[in-house]
């Protein structure tokens, strides 16, 4: 057999391509597995969206390789949405990148600036893809803590006391997964200050800001902040598109060109129809956003009831597809999950696969039909 790179003992299967094995395991047994571990939405596309790409189809262009930069009309419907949402200007012919999911954006990000050891700052709690990517690029991922009496923002003064001259990026995500936090009035600000200071390219990864959020927030709306900051956006969550893999990156021209170098060497651009759908997509109006909304509070209120019958506590402020929820004290969250999978057949989320940090919390996602969700608080209340 042919040895793999070193590299991928670097890395590990991800959590729930591991875990979801085991589930799918327990229903092919028979076990009534209610799943609220992992946020893919369940809900439809916006029915506009699902037509275009069924009409895109039909284009004689449909089957043809397409541009490495996406349609001008989705660079031009991307910089309408930031407009619109965000009040952020961005030209659609330099400043925007579409993507195949903000997932990708990670790798090639890390792949257009990272160097064997240079180091990068990752969240921790935080997305597990940003340190298993720094790795795969054999660069060293270098935490910085969050915690909830900070209400999970940065704290400057510890990370100014960090040796910070190998660093050369920076991951934040805001709102951020999995907590739910907000993004301080001041922390977009302070963030573009510290990363100037530093010559370090910070980079949001922003897909979150819709979900019960009455104000999405992009970190390029601070004065100079292209000239340090990318912002990673994605339809996955938004419009109920994780399927079909459509995201962004946007910044200066000089980020972005030096982004289309990696990818247009690794893709050869994205279906014409689903480019087709997504710009219907960001055209959408707010009655969208307020109708996914409306279905993503009910299921939260019944989470948040769940979440009391495991004695748990959370903060109703936060925002985003999930509750981040606190266990009773020294309860440790991978042991109670395994419990909870075991005796009440519910999958959730353990705080621990988003680093150390997480330990002693629980995640919960809001992509579960409001029958299952009462099934589960009768499953735990009996
Ligand atoms: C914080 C964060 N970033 C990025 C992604 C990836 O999203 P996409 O579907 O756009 O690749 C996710 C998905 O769960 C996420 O939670």
């Amino acid at each position: 057999m042919i040895e793999v790179a070193d590299r991928l003992h670097s890395v590990e299967e991800y959590y729930f391509s591991r875990k979801l094995k085991e589930v799918n395991l327990l229903i092919a047994s028979g076990k009534p597995v209610i799943n609220l571990g992992i946020g893919s939405p369940d809900l439809q596309p916006p029915q506009k969206v699902v037509e275009a790409l069924t009409e895109g189809l039909l284009s004689p262009n449909a089957h043809k390789y397409q541009s490495y930069q996406g349609l001008p009309e989705l660079r031009q419907a991307i910089s309408g949405f930031y407009k619109t949402h965000y009040d952020v200007n961005l030209s659609p012919n330099t400043e925007v990148l579409p993507l195949m999911g903000s997932k990708e954006g990670i790798m090639h990000i890390s792949m257009a600036y990272l160097n064997k050891g240079d180091e990068v700052l990752i969240p921790n709690p935080g997305y597990p893809t940003y340190q298993s990517v720094t790795k795969l690029m054999e660069a060293k991922p270098v935490f910085y803590e969050l915690d909830a009496a900070n209400n999970w923002q940065p704290d400057f003064e510890d990370l100014e006391r960090l040796d910070l001259t190998k660093v050369k990026l920076m991951w934040v995500n805001y709102p951020h997964m999995p907590t739910g936090t907000q993004p301080s009035a001041s922390l977009f600000e302070e963030l573009v200050a510290f990363a100037k200071k530093h010559n370090i390219l910070v980079i949001n990864d922003n897909p979150y800001s819709f979900i019960l959020n009455d104000n999405p927030a992009s970190i390029l709306n601070v004065e100079g902040a292209k000239d340090v900051c990318l912002e990673l956006n994605s339809l996955s969550k938004t419009f109920n598109m994780a399927g079909w893999r459509v995201g962004m990156v946007v910044g200066d021209n000089k980020y972005i060109n030096d982004i289309l170098k990696v990818k247009s060497n690794m893709d050869s651009g994205m279906f014409y129809g689903i480019q087709k759908g997504a710009i219907e997509a960001l055209k959408c109006s707010s009655m969208w956003f307020a109708t996914l909304n409306n279905v993503y509070r009910e299921r939260r209120d019944l989470v948040w009831k769940l979440a009391e019958a495991l004695n748990c506590t959370y903060d109703e402020n936060a925002t985003g597809l999930f509750v981040w929820a606190k266990l009773p004290l020294h309860i440790k969250a991978e042991e109670y999950i395994d419990l909870i999978l075991k005796e009440k057949s519910i999958f959730l989320t353990p705080g621990t696969i988003f680093g150390s940090q997480g330990e002693g919390y629980i995640r919960f996602s809001l992509c579960a039909q409001t029958e299952d969700l009462h099934e589960a608080i009768r499953r735990v209340s009996s």
